[in-house]
């Protein structure tokens, strides 16, 4: 028998507005070179539109104290205080370098899930190792590259040579980057964006990507984990630390600084909602454009009791997102 959900409206149906809200306040500044003056509007938007949502939110993982950025901070209230009671992953921009260097693969995004069921940390990397629904349980952060990839390789009926792996072009991911070519599966870098990139990965066959590998942000890591819950597919993934001070930081958090984090450890809710609205466009979802008298943009939002992927193009007369502060006047948009 299916469990009822305990969460019975479809709260990722308000995010929706709250990500479009993010990535319509962010567009603006893309190719701008402004990366805080960009986040800044989207944090702004976010939390504004979030606060209309009926719900007791707090973020448990966010950014902002990483970059030193305009931020929702940790423990931050957001919604309107009423049931239900909510954990909040947000991240504003996911990819302010790509938006404020005009570069595709931005996006705006936030999930929710009950109370309690979120991982939580201030350490800011994490090991990730995403695969998609052939590969379900055959993935091992713990063993080496080689042995993952042909297991991978094995699940979805290819010679290894036919993978692709997504990893984060970054100094810490050079090994793995080696480990990979050593075994001669492709390698899809891109410069930032890991939500998009384990996404893909998760969605395999959309895009043709089988395999996340390297580390990114851990809060990119609890919000790629929230979707892939819904999506299917599956992920790893382990805290890396930069010095001891992080291993110290994740100990006193009350972390096993070194276990393996399987999804539910990422995010152990039955009641998950995640939404993301692309900012520039990329391969996972099209960026905002400004068409007319229409602002566009495109929206991926999941639902885990229903397992249901909407993919939602939307059109906001722009003379109404001027009024709402959303499109300076200032800001030309041809
Ligand atoms: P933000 O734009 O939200 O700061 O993150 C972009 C990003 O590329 C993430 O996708 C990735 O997980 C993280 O930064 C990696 O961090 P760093 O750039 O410090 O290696």
């Amino acid at each position: 028998m299916i469990e009822e959900p305990k969460i019975n409206r479809n709260l990722a149906l308000e995010l929706l507005r709250v990500t479009e809200a993010g990535a319509l306040a962010a567009a603006p500044l893309q190719g701008r070179g402004n990366k805080a003056a960009a986040d800044a509007r989207a944090v702004e938007a976010i939390r504004s539109s979030l606060a209309t949502v009926d719900m007791k939110g707090t973020v448990v993982i966010g950014e902002g104290e990483k970059d030193e950025a305009p931020m929702l901070y940790f423990g931050e209230q957001l919604g309107n205080g009423l049931e239900p009671e909510v954990d909040v992953a947000v991240d504003p921009i996911e990819g302010t370098s790509l938006t404020a260097a005009g570069l595709p693969g931005a996006i705006s995004v936030v999930a929710l899930a009950e109370r309690g069921t979120m991982f939580t940390t201030h350490v800011h990397y994490m090991k990730k190792l995403v695969v998609g629904r052939k590969a379900r349980g055959v993935i091992d952060l713990e063993m080496p590259v080689e042995w993952n990839l042909r297991r991978i390789a094995k699940a979805e009926g290819l010679p290894v040579q036919e993978l692709t792996v997504v990893v984060l072009e970054r100094e810490r991911n050079n090994e793995v980057i080696a480990e990979i070519r050593a075994v001669g599966s492709r390698i899809k870098l891109i410069s930032a964006g890991d939500v998009a990139g384990a996404l893909e990965a998760a969605l395999e066959t959309r895009f043709g990507i089988h395999c996340m590998m390297g580390s990114g942000g851990a809060t990119e890591g609890v919000l790629a984990a929230c979707a892939i819950k819904t999506i299917g597919g599956d992920m790893q993934a382990k805290l890396f630390f930069r010095d001891e001070k992080e291993r110290e930081v994740a100990v006193k958090e009350g972390h096993r600084p070194d276990k393996v984090l399987c999804l539910d450890d990422l995010c152990s809710g039955q009641d998950i909602f995640f939404a993301a609205t692309g900012i520039t466009s990329g391969e996972l979802l099209k960026g905002v454009r400004y068409e007319d008298v229409y602002a566009y943009t495109q929206s991926m939002v999941l639902r885990s009791a229903s397992g249901t992927m909407r993919i939602v193009d939307a059109y906001h007369p722009i003379d109404k997102l001027r009024a709402k502060g959303l499109l300076p006047e200032q800001v030309a948009i041809r």
